[in-house]
């Protein structure tokens, strides 16, 4: 491969030939409504076209008015970005399912979404309570439904014609499977956590194989320290290569096939963050011996969002 060429414009082709995902997506979990608003302007200034929503966020509006100015601005149209928002816990009822997917259009101003995601594989009991828990503080789930159900009714928001695109998150393969074997309109996509120390290389094969596309978050590891950003084996490749250790890692990712989500929150980050190139392929393997193992999220475990960045906001 050639150590120069450009992967800004990476986009990887949907299943069921429903489009293209540009594989450089940016992450919408930012706390506080005018950073999200900001960095969501500067990242699609920086030239990301691929935003990564959740209404558990609780800032689609924000997220939706930044993106109806910097279209606005640029002279890009709506046709020109991939969205994606996704569907919180206490809305798996087959028949909120739809009602929720509608007030997230809404809050984003858009009329249809690139791909809508269940953004974890447990159910919550249903209601307007984000967070339902007990007396004690324990989360009330809801156990009459099941992930299948969740899923009919995500296929139904296709054939209306508003999704183009379904997918899972925060699902590990004993998820994944037998929804892609049952489904009439199989998952897209499926986002989880993944990074150098953990590459997710089991999942994301079986994703290959079936044409999915592993959409990765924590690709800087949320950016903690120590960590990612400051291992050994991605510094020297940084200095080698004359790039940052962000993009190395950005790079690395989108390399071996996988799209990602990063959230830079000024706009020299976003510049930085989109400006990648590939890398050669022994640093690739280097990177690929890594033997550090850590996975940062535990919500794939409870579906309660476990980091949350900078100690406040909602996670996950
Ligand atoms: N499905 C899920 O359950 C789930 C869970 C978590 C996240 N997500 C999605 O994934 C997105 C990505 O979030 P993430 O935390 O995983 O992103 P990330 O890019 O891995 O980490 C973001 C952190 O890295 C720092 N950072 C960004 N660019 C940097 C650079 N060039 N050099 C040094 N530090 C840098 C940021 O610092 P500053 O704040 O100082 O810029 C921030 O603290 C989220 O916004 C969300 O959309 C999904």
């Amino acid at each position: 491969m050639n150590g120069h060429s450009d992967l800004r414009m990476t986009r990887i082709p949907l299943n069921q030939g429903v489009g293209l995902m540009p594989a450089l997506g940016f992450g919408t979990l930012i706390s506080e409504p005018a950073v999200t608003i900001t960095a969501t302007g500067d990242a699609l200034e920086a030239g990301f076209r691929h935003f990564d929503c959740a209404a558990r966020y609780g800032n689609e509006r924000e997220v939706g008015r930044a993106l109806q100015a910097g279209l606005a601005a640029g002279g890009i149209a709506r046709e020109d970005i991939f969205v994606t928002t996704k569907l919180w816990n206490n809305n798996h009822r087959p028949e909120r399912v739809e009602p929720a997917f509608e007030a997230s259009l809404d809050r984003l101003g858009l009329k249809y979404l690139d791909l809508y995601l269940i953004h974890t594989p447990y159910a919550f009991q249903p209601g307007d309570d984000e967070d339902p828990r007990d007396q004690d503080g324990n989360v009330l789930y809801d156990h009459d439904v099941t992930l299948l159900d969740t899923w009919k009714a995500m296929e139904n928001l296709v054939d209306h014609g508003k999704c183009r695109a379904i997918g899972l998150s925060d699902v590990g393969l004993n998820e994944l499977k037998p929804i892609y074997e049952s489904a009439r309109i199989k998952p897209a996509v499926v986002q989880v956590e993944s990074h150098p120390y953990l590459p997710e290389t089991e999942l994301l094969e079986y994703c290959k194989q079936k044409g999915i596309v592993l959409l990765a978050f924590a690709p800087l590891g949320h950016g903690m320290k120590p960590g990612l950003l400051e291992d050994p084996v991605i510094s020297a490749i940084a200095a080698r290569v004359g790039k940052t250790p962000a993009q190395v890692l950005l790079a690395w990712a989108v390399q071996r096939g996988t799209a990602l989500l990063t959230t830079p929150k000024s706009a020299a980050r976003a510049r930085e963050n989109f400006d990648i190139s590939a890398l050669p392929e022994d640093a690739l393997d280097q990177i690929n011996r890594i033997q550090t193992r850590q996975r940062l999220n535990e919500v794939v475990k409870t579906g309660v969002p476990g980091f949350i960045p900078q100690g406040k906001g909602r996670g996950a």
